[in-house]
C-alpha cells in the first residue's frame, strides 16, 4: 500500500448550462475584479459572458487583455506589476494555460513579497492574498485544477513548473460554450496535452486510487470526444465533456504527476518555443512505447475502460490504446516529429542535459530513464 496520497482540488467547481451565472454571486462580494486574459480570447468574443456576469454583480473591474502566450518568468512579472496598481480583491482568469497560470501567481506575489523569479528558486513562499476564479477557454491544460504554474526561463532555454498549493483556485466555471470558436488547430494540441495529462498521471509511478478515478474518467470522455469536439464546430455536447475531461485530468495531475512525455517536452517549449501541446503530442508516442512493458496491465485497463476491441492479451491491449492514441494525433494533424522546428542531430547533447534536468517528472516514470535512454528517445522524432 502507498504510504500517502490526497486529494486537492478548487473549492467550488460550477458547470452545466448556466454554469456561467455563478461568477455573479462569486464576484457579488468583492470590492474589485481584475480580469485576465489575452487578445486571441477578446477578439473570439468569449469574454463578453463573464464580462455581463460581473456587470450584473456591479462589481468594478479592470481587464488585462494583452497576457502573453506561453509567458517567461519576466513577463509574467510584468503583468504582475501592473496588477498590483489595480486594488482588485479579486481575479477572474477567462484564458488557456498561459492566462491562467499568470493569474495563479498574481494571486500568490500581489502582496509584493516575493516576485516570480523568487520562486523559481523557493516555489512555497507565495501566499495566496487575492481569491481566484478560472474560467479555462481551452480543454485544456487542467491548469484551473492544479497548483501548478509554467514559466519559461529564458536564459536557460527551459519551461520550469512552480508548484505551490495556494495557487489552486477558489472556484471554477467550465463552459463549453467558451471553447465553441476555438480554432481546430488549438483545440486539437490542447485536447492532446489533456490526453497526455490523463494517461501520464493513469501510469505513473505516482498514481493511486484517487488520481486513477479522475485520470481514468478524463480518458473515457478524451476517447470519445476529442476528435468530435475538433472537428464540429457545432458538437456543443463534445466540447463540454472536453472541458470535464481537461478538469479531471488536472486533478489526476495533483493527486498523481506527469512523466516523461512532460519531462522530455518541456525544453521543446523552452527552446524551440513549440506549442506545449504539441510538444507532447510530439514525445508521446515514443515515450509511451518506452514505458509499455513497465505498465501494460494499465493501459489494459484503459483499453477495458474506453470500449477496445479486438485484443486479448494485457500487450495487445496496450498495443491497442497506444495505436488510437497515435491515430488521434494523426487525424487532428499535429506533427509527430521534430523536422519542422528545424531540429537536428546536433542538438541532440542540450536536449538530452535539458531533458534530464527536469527529475522533477521524471522520477515518476513508471520506467527509469537515463541519459542514453532520453538520447534515443529523442533521436526518434528527428
Ligand atoms: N498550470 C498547469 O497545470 C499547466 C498544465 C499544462 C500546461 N500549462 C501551460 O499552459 C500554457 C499553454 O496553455 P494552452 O495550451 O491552454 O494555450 P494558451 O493559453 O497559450 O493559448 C493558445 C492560444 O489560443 C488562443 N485562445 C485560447 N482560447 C481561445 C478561444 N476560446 N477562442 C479563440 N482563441 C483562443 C489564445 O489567444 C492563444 O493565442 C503553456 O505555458 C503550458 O506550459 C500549464
Ligand atoms: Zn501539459
Amino acid at each position: 500500500m502507498m504510504k500517502q496520497y490526497q486529494l486537492a482540488m478548487p473549492q467550488q467547481v460550477f458547470s452545466g448550462e448556466t454554469g456561467m451565472q455563478a461568477l455573479e454571486s462569486l464576484a457579488a462580494r468583492h470590492k474589485k475584479a481584475a480580469v485576465f486574459t489575452d487578445a486571441g480570447i477578446r477578439a473570439s468574443g468569449v469574454l463578453e459572458r463573464p464580462l455581463a456576469e460581473l456587470d450584473k454583480a456591479a462589481v468594478p473591474y479592470v481587464v488585462y487583455d494583452t497576457l502573453p502566450a506561453e509567458p517567461t518568468c519576466d513577463q509574467a512579472q510584468q503583468v504582475i506589476d501592473t496588477f498590483r496598481e489595480s486594488g482588485a480583491d479579486l481575479i477572474v482568469a477567462v484564458g488557456g494555460g498561459s492566462v491562467m497560470d499568470i493569474a495563479k501567481l498574481a494571486s500568490i506575489t500581489a502582496d509584493g513579497s516575493c516576485t516570480v523569479r523568487d520562486q523559481l528558486k523557493d516555489p512555497r513562499i507565495g501566499k495566496k492574498t487575492v481569491k481566484t476564479i478560472m474560467i479555462p477557454t481551452t480543454a485544456g491544460t487542467g491548469s484551473e485544477a492544479t497548483p501548478n504554474s509554467i514559466v519559461a526561463v529564458p536564459e536557460e532555454q527551459l519551461k520550469v513548473g512552480i508548484v505551490n498549493p495556494e495557487m489552486i483556485a477558489d472556484a471554477v466555471i467550465l463552459d463549453g460554450e467558451m471553447i465553441r470558436r476555438l480554432p481546430r488547430k488549438i483545440a486539437a494540441s490542447t485536447g492532446i496535452d489533456a490526453l497526455c495529462h490523463a494517461i501520464e498521471c493513469y501510469t505513473s509511478a505516482k498514481a493511486n486510487p484517487f488520481s486513477d478515478l479522475f485520470a481514468m474518467q478524463a480518458l473515457r470522455l478524451i476517447f470519445a470526444n476529442l476528435e468530435k469536439a475538433c472537428d464540429d464546430a457545432d458538437a456543443l455536447d463534445a466540447k463540454e465533456k472536453m472541458m470535464q475531461a481537461a478538469f479531471y485530468a488536472g486533478v489526476a495531475i495533483t493527486c498523481s504527476g506527469t512523466t516523461a512525455v512532460h519531462a522530455l517536452s518541456y525544453p521543446l517549449g523552452g527552446r524551440y518555443h513549440i506549442p506545449h501541446g504539441v510538444a507532447n503530442a510530439i514525445m508521446l508516442m515514443p515515450v509511451m512505447q518506452f514505458n509499455k512493458s513497465c505498465c501494460s496491465k494499465k493501459f489494459a485497463e484503459v483499453y477495458d475502460a474506453v470500449g477496445g476491441t479486438g485484443a486479448g492479451t494485457d500487450t495487445e491491449k496496450a498495443d491497442w490504446v497506444i495505436n488510437q492514441m497515435d491515430a488521434m494525433v494523426k487525424h487532428l494533424d499535429i506533427p509527430t516529429s521534430l523536422k519542422p522546428y528545424g531540429v537536428t542531430e546536433t542538438d541532440l547533447p542540450l536536449l538530452v542535459k535539458a531533458g534530464m534536468d527536469v527529475q522533477r517528472l521524471l522520477v515518476n516514470n513508471p520506467r527509469t530513464v537515463t541519459a542514453a535512454d532520453a538520447e534515443a528517445l529523442y533521436r526518434a522524432i528527428l
